[in-house]
């Protein structure tokens, strides 16, 4: 069970390096670490998490999968997010390939996943999860302000917090569960289905030398982003996108 042992920190530098080391010393799988505060919090493309203090809910989860096909549990934790967000607050959330939570077009939560391999299976894998509650416009950072959001100005009130971390450990055992089960269709089923930008859309895929325009094709099953592109199909991986645009596709 998600959250069956939680670690509360006022402060650390990154919950996800403190879950690796607890991880590394035989923490069991579901164990969680949430801080109220983080130093050094971490996104990725080894970019900062802005993460200050009681501003956020900064949490990562430690799981010990059974399986090696490990790809799509980044989509499955985005799903959770969105879930536990939808529970504890009503609002409707939107998933911005790879694994960006979006409110009306705007970030409101995000997740860092990093796996410790033993040969090539996962000895385990740490989840971070980093979802932006009680920011006010002036908390975000200039450079992130435009395109972040949070759940207090969504609302325009204060969330419930309790509510929201009861609602993401529930909500992470379903979708972990279905990982677990194999499920891999639901999970892609889902997250097709609250794509930011909709299977069959024309996108512009923005990577470090070049971009290529295309319709998207969904998901497969290594939770590549599927693009065809002048009658090729084309499968992206994360790491290689910088980002994704909506586009006008010449008839
Ligand atoms: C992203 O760039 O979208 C991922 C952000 C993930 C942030 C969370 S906050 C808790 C955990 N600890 C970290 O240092 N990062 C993740």
């Amino acid at each position: 069970m998600i959250g069956s042992t939680i670690y509360r920190l006022a402060v650390c530098a990154s919950t996800n390096d403190v879950a690796k080391t607890l991880a590394q010393a035989g923490a069991e799988t579901g164990t969680v670490v949430i801080a109220d505060e983080q130093t050094g919090g971490r996104g990725t493309k080894g970019r900062g998490w802005h993460s200050a203090k009681g501003r956020g809910l900064y949490a990562s989860v430690i799981l010990r999968p059974q399986r090696r096909d490990i790809a799509l549990l980044p989509a499955a934790a985005g799903l959770a997010v969105s879930d536990a967000i939808k529970l504890a607050t009503g609002l409707e959330t939107r998933l911005k390939w790879p694994n960006d939570v979006v409110w009306h077009g705007r970030k409101i939560a995000g997740v860092l996943s990093e796996a410790a391999f033993l040969g090539s299976a996962a000895s385990y894998v740490v989840v971070g999860i980093g979802i932006n509650v009680r920011h006010g416009r002036r908390d975000f950072p200039a450079e992130i302000a435009p395109a972040a959001t949070s759940l207090r100005l969504a609302l325009r009130r204060l969330p419930d917090t309790a509510k929201l971390e009861a609602a993401l450990w529930q909500a992470l055992d379903v979708w972990f569960g279905k990982f677990a089960a194999g499920k891999k269709r639901d999970i892609i089923d889902a997250f097709e289905s609250r794509l930011v930008y909709p299977v069959g859309s024309a996108v512009k895929v923005e990577r470090e030398k070049e971009s290529v325009t295309g319709t998207l094709r969904g998901l497969d099953a290594q939770a590549r982003l599927i693009l065809e592109s002048d009658g090729r199909i084309l499968l992206l991986t994360a790491a290689e996108i910088v980002t994704i645009l909506p586009y006008s596709l010449p008839r």
